[in-house]
């Protein structure tokens, strides 16, 4: 067990969780995409170091590309207003893509990022999500088609996720103390 961040309340996820979680999806993937034309998208900066690994895990053709949206702002609360900062530097027509997401909540960024992409006439549109903060009673806007594991509805942080852009490095998923949020 690695030693815990003094930020950190508790750890959701560990390295070894997260590996096993990535070995699995790698697996999945490698199998529906073979003979495909995939491309891997990542929503900036999030789902970075999720992507690292995932990529690694896929052991079939595939291109890798990125894309930033913002929602969130500092805080912790979806605004529901998503943003492109930065788009898409090679052409999807055509093309299997799949948009690797670090967690779904809302929806929301998913759902209009997927409506973008789809207009530009790629082969095939899915999602694979680190994490999914699928809780009772609530909905997703989206499906996605590959989830790594479900998540309480917390905010968490860690394995790409931050809270006021720190965290992002922890090698685990966990929730902070909520004297760090004062
Ligand atoms: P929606 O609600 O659109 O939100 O599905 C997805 C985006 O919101 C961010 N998000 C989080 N970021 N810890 C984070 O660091 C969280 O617990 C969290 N929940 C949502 C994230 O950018 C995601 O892409
Ligand atoms: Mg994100």
């Amino acid at each position: 067990m690695e030693t815990l961040h003094p930020d950190v309340e508790k750890v959701l996820f560990t390295e070894e969780d997260i590996a096993e979680i990535v070995k699995r999806l790698g697996a999945k993937i490698t199998e529906d995409y073979q003979g495909k034309d995939l491309v891997l998208i990542a929503v900036l900066r999030g789902a970075v170091v999720f992507m690292g690994d995932l990529m690694r895990a896929i052991d079939t053709k595939c291109a890798i590309d990125f894309m930033a949206v913002s929602s969130y702002g500092n805080g912790v609360k979806s605004s529901g207003i998503v943003r492109i900062i930065k788009d898409l530097d090679i052409d999807i027509n055509g093309r299997d893509v799949l948009i690797v997401e670090d967690v779904l909540d809302s929806g929301l960024t998913l759902k209009y990022l997927m409506k973008n992409l789809a207009s530009r006439h790629p082969a095939s549109l899915e999602v694979c999500t680190f994490l999914w903060k699928d809780v009772e009673g609530k909905q997703a806007a989206i499906d996605p088609k590959y989830v790594g594991t479900h998540c309480p509805d917390e905010f968490v942080v860690g394995y790409g996720l931050d809270y006021a852009e720190r965290y992002r490095n922890l090698p685990y998923v966990g929730v902070l103390k909520p004297e760090v949020y004062a």
